[in-house]
């Protein structure tokens, strides 16, 4: 019986566990054993038979397979660092994040954990929180060929419809991602900017909202749902589906490789500046849509609409 740990129980990472303690349960095997830096949000993972482990060292050291699903770039490193080098064997283990993060990251932590023995394969996500709920995410999946064939088992219809398979080098699995999000935010943008303008003619946000989730798909229209139903700026004592500062860490990524490449992103960086002044101006709890909060202001309307927080 393999053990698999998780760490991360974020918007998406509670989700996806969930569904992966529901899929070990169903097959008898070893509960998911999980940690997470705030223990609490693990209560709904424990009531499906999960077992809590405040210690990330001791996930790793009683697992074979470790999934992560945090934040961004910097809280990966410091988890694998805690890990990598602390003396204890890492052999034969397999690391598995699904954080949107630098394939510069990447690499490294592909190549500090080959040295140890172990295997890194990048698995990151598209799709939201009510996505990973119904565990329909797609993913994509990078890594040296007899990890990821271990692990493609525990994603494909447990936490995922589809998996893209981007071969042995893990940066490409990041690579692609970082592409995708490129396409995420610009959507934003532009159902941000057509609801304002719906607002602003008065054509009103409710046929507009049809027509969007009709003619262009259920993830362009889930988008205007953000704004419509005040989700883009969620009560203070929430947490947002995607955090705008984690949007903005995605959007820099991209910008990042585009200007080594001399590819030039317009439409991104519209986003990422209207991103950057709602957080500027509303705070942290705000969601990667809330760039729609700076595009009312920009035309005349308060920041927040008639069901979003006001303060
Ligand atoms: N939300 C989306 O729609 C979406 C979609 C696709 C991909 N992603 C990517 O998936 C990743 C997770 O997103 P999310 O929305 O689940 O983020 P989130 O809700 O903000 O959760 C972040 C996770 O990282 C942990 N964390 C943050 N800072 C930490 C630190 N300093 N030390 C240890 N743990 C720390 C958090 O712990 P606490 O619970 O203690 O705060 C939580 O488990 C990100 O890379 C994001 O870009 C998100």
């Amino acid at each position: 019986m393999t053990q698999i740990g998780w760490y991360g129980l974020g918007s998406m990472g509670l989700a996806m566990a969930n569904n992966l303690q529901r899929h070990l349960a169903a097959k008898k095997a070893l509960s998911l054993l999980y940690s997470n830096r705030t223990m609490s949000r693990g209560s709904p993972l424990q009531a499906r038979g999960g077992t809590p482990e405040p210690d990330f060292k001791n996930v790793v050291s009683r697992s074979a397979i470790i999934f992560t699903m945090v934040s961004n770039d910097s809280v990966l490193q410091s988890l694998l660092g805690s890990v990598i080098g602390s003396g204890h064997s890492l052999k034969d283990k397999i690391f598995v994040d699904c954080s949107t993060v630098h394939p510069q990251t990447v690499s490294a932590a592909a190549t500090q954990l080959k040295d140890a023995k172990a295997s890194f394969v990048a698995a990151p996500v598209f799709g939201g929180n009510p996505i990973a709920v119904d565990g329909k995410l797609v993913f994509a999946i990078g890594g040296p060929g007899h990890a990821t064939q271990v692990v493609k088992p525990l994603i494909q219809d447990v936490m995922g419809r589809r998996v893209i398979d981007c071969g042995e080098d893990a940066t490409k699995a990041s690579l692609l991602k970082i592409a995708g999000n490129i396409v995420t935010v610009n959507m934003m943008e532009a159902v941000g900017e057509a609801q304002v303008f719906a607002e602003k003619t008065g054509l009103g946000t409710g046929p507009m909202e049809e027509l969007i989730g009709d003619a262009f798909g259920p993830v362009a229209g889930g988008y205007s749902k953000r704004l419509t139903t005040g989700a883009y700026a969620p009560p203070l004592d929430s947490r947002p589906g995607f955090g705008v500062s984690l949007a903005i860490k995605d959007a820099r990524h991209a910008m990042a490789m585009a200007a080594e490449q001399g590819v030039e992103l317009p439409g991104l960086e519209i986003a990422r500046q209207n991103m950057e002044a709602a957080r500027d101006y509303a705070g942290e709890c705000l969601d990667s849509s809330s760039m729609y909060g700076t595009l009312r202001q920009k035309a005349g309307l308060e920041f927040w609409n008639e069901k979003s927080r006001r303060e």
